[in-house]
């Protein structure tokens, strides 16, 4: 309740505040692009149950939809050259490589919500999410452990 309440009221502030804030705060750059991985972790952890069949698979494909948001995200939320949080600065060094890892992501989420689709919890959709959620390939490198 206690954060709702603070997330809502940020909202409200956000609504009356002036228009487009043009100097970002670096803590809030590193909170933003925060909170869309724990979106992916999220995504990621109910993908998980679903395959192991803990719950219905009906929901399968729009698990990885969002997954497919999240990354898009991703993208624009790491443009700001802002080391911290548990980013390594190789991040903005090595940015090609780093959105190149962005869009390898991406095309195999997009495999793996028309597999889903299909397939439900079964067929090919091991694969596919093993496939998609390669976030590990990205955290060894660009991510404090
Ligand atoms: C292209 C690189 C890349 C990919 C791909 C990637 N991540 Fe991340 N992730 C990062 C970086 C960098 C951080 C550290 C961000 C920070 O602290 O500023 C991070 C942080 C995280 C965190 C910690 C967030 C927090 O601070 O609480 C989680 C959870 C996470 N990622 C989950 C995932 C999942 C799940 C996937 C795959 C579906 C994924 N990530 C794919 C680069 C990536």
């Amino acid at each position: 309740m206690r954060l709702l309440s603070g997330v809502c009221g940020l909202v409200m502030a956000a609504a009356i505040a002036a228009p487009a804030i043009a100097q970002q705060r670096d803590e809030d750059v590193i909170a933003y692009r925060q909170e869309i991985m724990k979106t992916m972790g999220a995504q990621s952890t109910m993908i998980g149950m679903v395959l192991a069949g803990m719950v219905p698979d009906k929901l399968l494909s729009t698990h990885f939809e969002v997954l497919l948001q999240s990354i898009r995200q991703a993208k624009s939320a790491f443009e700001p050259n802002v080391p911290g949080g548990n980013a390594l600065p190789v991040v903005w060094a090595k940015h090609d490589d780093f959105i190149a890892k962005l869009n390898a992501a991406e095309q195999s989420i997009i495999k793996a919500i028309e597999i889903s689709k299909k397939d439900g919890a079964g067929g090919q959709s091991g694969e596919a999410a093993v496939d998609a959620l390669s976030c590990k390939g990205c955290h060894d490198v660009y991510k404090k452990p």
